[in-house]
């Protein structure tokens, strides 16, 4: 597939743990003006990236991921090798792409989790991590690029160069998601937030449904704008790098990568970052009580303390330019949803 760029990652240093502090608000402003950020870290342990992570926000599970929320994103990894270390686990082998060669096709991580679940004593909206960060241990020897979309950039120039199009994927029920015992249902793709901004919510492999009116838009966004050199940019990852990606705004996929041997020396981690604050919820009947349907969301629970401080925020999500956001309120109001925003 066509990219438009491949960048030699960063000029950002961080040589070591104290001098993490004096860099981090130029990685929020990158992330805050272009969806990501890339830096090099001090060195490739799971502890260093985890230290990190917690600088932008709440650390928050994944199903394969260890106790510290770590998921290992290398092919000597195989399931085959996982299912050993994790018995219990119910995922089947095709759920296992990452672990792959082949490409993976640009999407937003988490999009199946939609639930709740009480941390703290408090019941907490369980939702796709806000940020994603990706830490490279070892690069491919051939191949391997992360491919980073900015759908900021794509919903822009949709909203003035097909508004029927975007109009659809603006609607909510326009695509929904199930994995395993996850199932997240009838989301927009772009989807309005309570401070203006937008999020996006999409893939395009098993994991994704729609009903008949928005399956070609969907098909349609893939081929005409996230194919599209314009919007795509491909960055091999060095060791020890670190990148940031707002999950709200930029797709991450992964170009194919060549193994040699069968040993393959690809190994990156990934680690990911609840909203910050996280959504809290009040039951009517002021009630703080696990129900069986909050269990399922254990695998993606946020870990870290409700109350732990967070240093350096990030102001996610999608905000549009002045032309294409005064197109955007009478969109929402033919949807008759500018009513129905996110929390
Ligand atoms: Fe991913």
């Amino acid at each position: 597939m066509q990219i438009t760029s491949f960048r030699k990652t960063t000029n950002l240093n961080c040589s070591s743990p104290d001098a993490l502090i004096k860099i981090l608000p130029e990685v929020v402003n990158q992330v805050e003006k272009k969806g990501f950020s890339v830096f090099s870290a001090w060195d490739t342990e799971a502890d260093t990236v985890q230290k990190i992570a917690r600088q932008f926000g709440k650390i928050m599970r994944h199903i394969r991921a260890d106790e510290s929320g770590i998921t290992t994103v290398a092919q000597g990894k195989s399931w085959h090798q996982n299912s050993n270390s994790s018995q219990n686990s119910p995922i089947e082998k095709n759920e296992y792409q990452s672990y792959d060669a082949d490409e993976v096709i640009a999407h937003t991580d988490g999009t199946f989790i939609d639930g709740m679940n009480i941390i703290d004593g408090q019941i907490v909206r369980v939702e796709p991590p806000y940020v994603v960060l990706f830490q490279c241990v070892a690069p491919a020897e051939q191949g391997g690029e992360l491919i980073l979309i900015d759908t900021q950039q794509v919903l822009s120039d949709m909203l003035v160069e097909n508004a029927q199009l975007a109009k659809i994927l603006l609607t909510p029920g326009c695509i929904s998601f199930c994995r395993d015992d996850q199932i997240a249902l009838d989301f927009p793709v772009f989807q309005q937030r309570f401070d203006g901004s937008l999020r996006v919510r999409i893939n395009c492999d098993n994991k994704a449904f729609t009903p008949d009116w928005s399956y070609e838009a969907v098909k349609r966004l893939y081929e005409e704008y996230f194919k599209n050199p314009k919007y795509r940019v491909a960055l091999k990852l060095e060791s020890k790098d670190v990148l940031v990606i707002d999950n709200y705004r930029v797709l991450h996929g992964r170009a194919v990568y060549q193994v040699y041997n069968n040993n393959n020396i690809r190994h990156h981690r990934r680690i990911w970052v609840a909203n910050e604050p996280p959504n809290l919820v009040k039951n009517l009947q002021e009630e703080v009580k696990m129900k069986r349907a909050f269990e399922t969301y254990n695998s993606y629970r946020i870990t870290s303390p409700l109350l732990e401080e967070v240093p350096f925020k990030i102001k996610g999500g999608i905000r549009l330019k002045a032309e294409s956001e005064k197109l955007l309120p009478g969109i929402l109001h033919d949807l008759n949803i500018s009513g129905s925003k996110e929390r």
